[in-house]
């Protein structure tokens, strides 16, 4: 495989790598596309579509109401797409780096929980602004639970209830039209209003708050290195964008940063 400098300028890559040298303090955000040589189809491109559906289409609180079996099976379906994948190179040097140095933390908009299988390190484990695939939320009390198996949508009564009450419950996934859970967003504006770099991974930053989040960076004085194949709203202000893919720049961008 050719080196990430043989597809991104050698003086690009040299000034990211110092801009992250020379930082005390990183926060990465991670989009889809970090995840994308895993396998995991992302939801804007090729192959983000399931059945006839798009994900805003479905991924709504209107859509679960109106057919909660319909919006089940798909995330079974993703639940299912998912366990067959790994975290790839770009996932595991970030959380080589992420164990390595403090300061630098992992705030991802992902549910597959991919960064979270390549930690291997409590400081390692990535802030998730979206929730998570693998738990389910009660849709009448606060019951959360860690939950992995199949899905049975083949009717409403098969499908996942809660454990204290019995209501239905949903997928634990901050849906289109929904808040993020205020204290995972405020610890997510925190690491990026202080950062010293945010490094932006596969993400189109079109989706709100978490797209603001590099913005968040630079008006405080900070620098923006992007890593995406295509350009992206942030590509114009970022100080560094890197063009290819995240599991070849990524390791290259962060070789010598881990001793491990
Ligand atoms: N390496 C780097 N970037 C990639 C790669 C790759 N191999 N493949 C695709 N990309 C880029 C695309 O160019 C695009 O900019 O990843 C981005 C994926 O964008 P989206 O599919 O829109 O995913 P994301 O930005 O994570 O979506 C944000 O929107 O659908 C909601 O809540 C969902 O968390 C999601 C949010």
């Amino acid at each position: 495989m050719p080196g990430a400098t043989d597809r991104v300028s050698k003086s690009a890559m040299e000034r990211a790598r110092a801009l992250l040298r020379e930082a005390q303090r990183v926060v990465v955000l991670t989009g889809a596309g970090v995840s994308a040589e895993s396998g995991v189809p992302t939801f804007r491109g090729a192959g983000g579509l399931w059945k006839e559906y798009r994900a805003e289409d479905l991924a709504t609180p209107e859509a679960f109401a109106r057919d909660p079996r319909l919006v089940w099976e798909w995330y079974g379906w993703r639940r299912r797409v998912v366990q067959q994948c790994m975290p790839n190179a770009a996932h595991v040097a970030l959380a080589a780096a992420a164990r390595a140095r403090a300061g630098f933390r992992i705030v991802t908009q992902n549910v597959d929980g991919l960064h979270a299988a390549a930690a291997r390190a409590p400081n390692a484990m990535p802030l998730e602004l979206h929730g998570s695939l693998f738990r389910v939320r009660c849709t009448v009390c606060t019951e959360r639970r860690e939950e992995d198996g199949a899905i049975d949508a083949t009717s409403r009564e098969t499908l996942p209830t809660c454990a204290s009450c019995g209501a239905l419950a949903r997928p634990d996934i901050v849906w289109f039209g929904e808040a993020l859970d205020s204290a995972v967003l405020g610890e997510a504006v925190t690491l990026a209003s202080s950062a010293d770099v945010c490094l932006v991974v596969g993400t189109s930053a079109l989706v709100h708050p978490a797209a603001g989040l590099a913005d968040l960076t630079r008006r405080n004085g900070g620098s923006v290195i992007e890593v995406n194949v295509a350009d992206t709203p942030l590509t114009g202000t970022a100080t560094v964008a890197l063009r290819g893919p995240a599991a070849v720049i990524v390791p290259e961008l962060l070789a010598g940063e881990s001793t491990e």
